[in-house]
């Protein structure tokens, strides 16, 4: 059988090698489309075959300024055509905005961290003086753990907004979020792809809020600072010991309420953070399309995660479109 061809959206290339192995394992034949700048001509179709978004809300970190705004109006035109697209427009603008992740989140059920929105600095003073504990702030687009500051006091937290570190952050919002102490310094982030679960992993975050567990994004011990997104993938992988199994099943039921968000909301590929509190609740604050995986903790467990969306690949979605052709 002839296989499609895949397509890749994508804008950061170090995240590329572990989806393009496993396309070449699987024998599919894959096209990159490197998205900042680009063309759109309405008047031409897009190419057929299967469209995978990879485009993080972060890309403006990497000088790819207009990536986002141009994926925007890409996954618009597959959706015109109706090519199948894993993550596709619905999910990419739930990925770039945490407003939206709260409200999808609360839809399903998931317990979140009180999660409020503001433009404009009295609004983001006035909403700071309502809460009771620590919160922190985010960008409202995320990603990277840009933008996020911890704050055990409004008047403190007036001083930051006034001074030249505060930054709107890409889509100019800011998300002021209840902080959830954890008793141990990790959180858990949940992995999804089609309408399965596949793992949670423990991260650990006693170096900060930059989490992504991609082998392309981890930091040396020697150096700290920097996130070597260039770097050699292999010896990043070697200083990984920041990832572990969590010890959750498919059958926990904030697995079974993810499951439902995933399917409700048209994600494909979902990697979905909560934190622990001291009494054991659990609190849902991050949805990321664009997930990667630990190459270290994958072969611990035997699971790639790329692998399995390729397989996803190959069982669900070549047979829908076989059998859509044949219809
Ligand atoms: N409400 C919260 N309480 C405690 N820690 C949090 C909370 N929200 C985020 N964090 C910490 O900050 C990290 C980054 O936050 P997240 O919302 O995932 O931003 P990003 O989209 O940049 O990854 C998290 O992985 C977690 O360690
Ligand atoms: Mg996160």
């Amino acid at each position: 059988m002839t296989l499609p061809t895949v397509h890749i959206l994508f804008e950061n290339p170090a995240w590329n090698p572990p989806l393009t192995d496993a396309l070449d394992a699987a024998g599919f034949p894959y096209e990159l489309h490197y998205l900042d700048d680009g063309i759109i001509d309405p008047s031409v179709p897009p190419a057929e075959g299967i469209w995978i978004n990879r485009i993080s809300p972060s890309s403006h970190t990497r000088e790819h300024g207009s990536t986002v705004a141009m994926a925007r109006e890409w996954l618009f035109w597959l959706g015109v055509h109706g090519r199948e697209v894993i993550n596709g427009s619905h999910a990419f603008e739930l990925e770039m905005s945490k407003l939206r992740q709260e409200l999808v989140l609360r839809k399903y059920g998931v317990r979140t961290p009180r999660t409020v929105l503001a433009t404009g600095k009295d609004n983001l003073l006035r909403l700071a003086r309502t809460f009771e504990g620590p919160f922190i702030t985010k960008h409202n687009q995320g990603g990277k753990g840009l933008g996020i500051m911890l704050f055990n006091d409004a008047d403190v937290f007036a001083d930051y907004i006034d001074s030249p570190d505060f930054d709107w952050g890409p889509d100019g919002k800011i998300i002021l979020q209840q902080y959830i102490q954890p008793p141990e310094p990790f959180i858990t982030r949940v992995e999804l792809v089609g309408d399965r679960f596949l793992f949670a992993m423990r991260s650990r975050t006693d170096d900060g809020f930059q989490l992504c567990p991609s082998d392309a994004c981890q930091v040396p011990a020697t150096n700290p600072a920097v996130c070597p997104i260039d770097g050699e993938a292999d010896e990043m992988a070697a200083n990984d010991s920041k990832f572990s199994l969590a010890p959750i099943a498919a059958d926990d039921p904030l697995v079974q309420q993810l499951l439902a968000l995933v399917r409700g909301e048209d994600l494909q590929i979902a990697g979905i953070e909560f934190v622990e509190d001291a009494n054991g609740n659990r609190y849902v604050y991050d949805i990321n399309g664009t997930t990667n995986y630990s190459g270290v903790l994958g072969r611990q467990i035997d699971v790639d995660g790329m692998t399995e969306v390729v397989r996803y690949l190959r069982e669900v979605i070549v047979p829908r479109m076989s059998r859509r052709v044949a219809a």
